[in-house]
């Protein structure tokens, strides 16, 4: 049985989306409830002319499923992004987030920092005090220097980081873009927003999955008994 919490957060969402839009669709198990939401929505005719614009192949894929083949847009064909609706691995009470679970940091990223409006949609369960607590911040990387990212992250930051491998397949995860992705856990605490920026500019990184809280418009955070609170 899906979440109580996701779906509050999903269709709480659902109500930001206005009539001839162009909207981001984020990735993860929240966004495609919001993703089913919007699709009710536009089925029954009380929304219209919306453009959909996805931020990872499953996303696309479930937009298609979901008979919406034809809102569907890539981002060559669009101007901007309206609004951006995105799940996240963790919040934390600044709004900075972890994201890349589902291995979409980047094209998430690319949309949600490109949206002029973007809404993080989670469960209760994902509010942090800090981020990184209970999931390593993923950094997508290019193939030939995932080893020299590994080591230089390790040396500055200390901890650990990991090459992900799939659970489909042996050997490494190959993002959406065709990169690795190393999972990071810190040695000790740290600034996000200063290791965003710190860890995008090694050479070999592609995306950080450390977003931060003031590009995020607000956080609906939905509970178990259905309700919502909004950190804005
Ligand atoms: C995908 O790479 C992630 O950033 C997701 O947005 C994040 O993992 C949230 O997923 P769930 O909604 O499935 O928890």
């Amino acid at each position: 049985m899906e979440d109580p919490a996701k779906i509050a957060a999903a269709r709480e969402a659902v109500k930001y989306v206005m009539h001839n839009t162009i909207v981001g669709v984020g990735t993860g198990t929240t966004s495609l409830i919001f993703l089913r939401e919007l699709a009710r929505r536009l089925v029954s005719g009380e929304l219209g002319s919306v453009k959909l614009v996805p931020t990872s192949t499953e996303t696309e894929v479930e937009i298609v499923n979901l008979g919406l083949g034809d809102y569907l847009r890539y981002p060559w064909q669009v101007s901007h992004i309206d609004i951006a609706i995105d799940g996240a691995d963790e919040v934390d009470g600044s709004k900075n987030l972890i994201k890349g679970g589902g291995g979409a940091l980047t094209r998430e990223k690319i949309i949600d920092y490109w949206a002029r409006e973007f809404i993080v949609i989670v469960d209760e369960t994902k509010l942090v005090s800090r981020v990184p607590s209970n999931h390593p911040i993923p950094i997508e990387v290019i193939p030939y220097a995932w080893s020299i990212v590994k080591a230089r992250i390790e040396r500055e930051f200390g901890g650990r980081a990991s090459l992900r491998v799939s659970g489909g397949k042996r050997g490494p995860v190959i993002t959406d873009n065709g990169n690795y992705i190393l999972d990071f856990t810190p040695g000790a605490a740290l600034n996000p927003r200063e290791a965003e920026v710190a860890i995008k500019a090694i050479p070999g990184v592609v995306e950080v999955g450390l977003f931060s809280g003031e590009r995020v418009s607000m956080v609906i955070v939905g509970k178990r008994d259905g309700s919502v609170s909004i950190i804005k």
